[in-house]
């Protein structure tokens, strides 16, 4: 007999979800799963394991349902604050516009978050990691777009890198920085631009991007300048991703197509020709049902033609104090069926594969594959499509991240504590 390989670890019993190839949920019955290091060696049914296997480490999941770790695509992790009030005033009748007209919105979020010290930003943004992490996330885009000044954006991107660093989860940070107009540069958004487009290279060199996003709307910057941001990112062979119609249809998911973009998010009021070029650029459609509901918006995403035309779709939770303070991803994969009319295994698509894609993670993340990361979440579960069915339930029982398995407060409640 072979001598058990000290990095491998077998994980069996499991009815596995691996959302491999094009279409389907890739189920399989008595699956194992071969970990070696943080990669995932080898996946498919139990009876075809290489014969003479021998793992230093071996778990039986006692046929409980096994999915890719969930990828959180579009956050606003890092910020300090709340806009309770803003909600408040929404519901007697002022819009989102309205209020970001008046000077609140996130400039309101920008003073709070700029007057925040590093350590209070980290402080608040790590609960919010681990509330997501909860219901089985493994890899978190988060976005910068509160700080709006070389420096402030730079101390935010640096508290999503911190995350990455000190909780098991893999972070992909995406400058934010045109996502609206700081007050000193009231009037002067031209100029703001330019500044964002001297500040870029500064924290790709910090190592602080991996990405670059735009608020391509009336409220924030237009097709012009989310152009000159986009040049400067492809100066620095970094990757786009735009906010594209969700108040409006600015043409934002035509233009960040010419740029190939990674993603077009939102998009409530996307045109049959963003769809067509989308399809084209091979850009994934990131829904927000999130915002959609918190904003009482009426106008949903054109779905059906999004699907026909073959653009692959995501969902994410777009966590941010303003327009989707929520914090549950799995609410957010409920919303995208109720709401949006996806179906359960376009939405389990949608935070798995698609949302790896939508931050350039396909090829290591997003299914259960040999070779890919060994991130997965085990459910208390029958079925994967109960992910989009409960709602107000977390079944997550237990999560393996980079082939570790997490300390249990992170993925499960505290055990109620018995009187003496
Ligand atoms: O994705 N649309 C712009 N940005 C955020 C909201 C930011 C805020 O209101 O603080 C969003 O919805
Ligand atoms: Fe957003």
């Amino acid at each position: 007999m072979k001598p058990a390989a000290a990095s491998l670890t077998l994980w069996r019993g499991a009815r596995l979800a691996t959302l491999a190839g094009a279409g389907g949920w890739g189920l399989v019955e008595h699956g194992a799963l071969l970990v070696d290091g943080a990669r995932l060696a080898w996946v498919g049914a139990e009876r075809a394991l290489p014969a003479g296997l021998r793992a230093a480490a071996e778990h039986d999941l006692g046929g409980a349902l096994v999915t890719p770790g969930l990828v959180d695509c579009h956050t606003h992790l890092v910020y300090d604050g709340q806009r309770a009030r803003e909600f408040e005033l929404r519901l007697q009748g002022a819009s989102y516009e309205d209020i970001a007209r008046a000077g609140g919105g996130i400039r309101a979020t920008v003073a709070a978050t700029r007057a925040a010290g590093d350590d209070a930003l980290f402080a608040a943004a790590r609960p919010r990691a681990l509330a997501l992490m909860s219901e089985g996330v493994t890899t978190l885009e988060i976005k910068s777009g509160y700080g709006l000044s070389l420096d402030d954006e730079a101390r935010c991107l640096r508290v999503a890198r911190r995350l990455g660093r000190e909780l098991p989860l893999t972070v992909r940070t995406t400058s934010l920085a045109a996502h609206a107009l700081p007050p000193e540069f009231d009037g002067r958004a031209d100029d703001y631009i330019d500044a964002v487009v001297q500040w870029l290279p500064q924290w790709q060199r910090e190592g602080l991007v991996d990405a670059v996003d735009a608020f391509c709307e009336r409220i924030g910057f237009s097709t012009a300048q989310t152009r000159r941001v986009f040049d400067a990112a492809r100066a620095l062979g970094l990757p786009v991703k735009l906010h594209a119609e969700q108040l409006s249809d600015m043409g934002g998911a035509e233009l960040a197509a010419g740029y190939r973009a990674l993603s077009c998010d939102h998009l409530e009021h996307l045109s049959e020709s963003g769809v067509r070029a989308m399809a084209a650029a091979g850009t994934v459609a990131v829904l927000l049902p999130g915002a959609f509901y918190f904003l009482r918006e009426t106008k949903v995403p054109p779905v059906a033609a999004l699907r026909a035309a073959g653009v692959p779709i995501a969902v994410a939770s777009d966590h941010n104090p303003g327009s989707s303070p929520g914090l549950s991803l799995l609410l957010m994969l409920h919303m995208a069926c109720t709401l949006f009319r996806l179906t359960p295994e376009e939405a389990v698509r949608g935070v798995t594969l698609h949302a790896a894609r939508a931050i350039g993670l396909a090829g290591s993340h997003g299914t259960l594959e040999a070779g890919k990361q060994a991130d997965f979440a085990v459910w208390d579960i029958e079925h994967p499509n109960e992910l989009a069915y409960w709602f107000g339930r977390n079944p997550c029982r237990r999560v393996v991240r980079a082939g570790r398995q997490r300390a249990a407060p992170l993925s499960r409640p505290p055990e109620p504590v018995e009187p003496a």
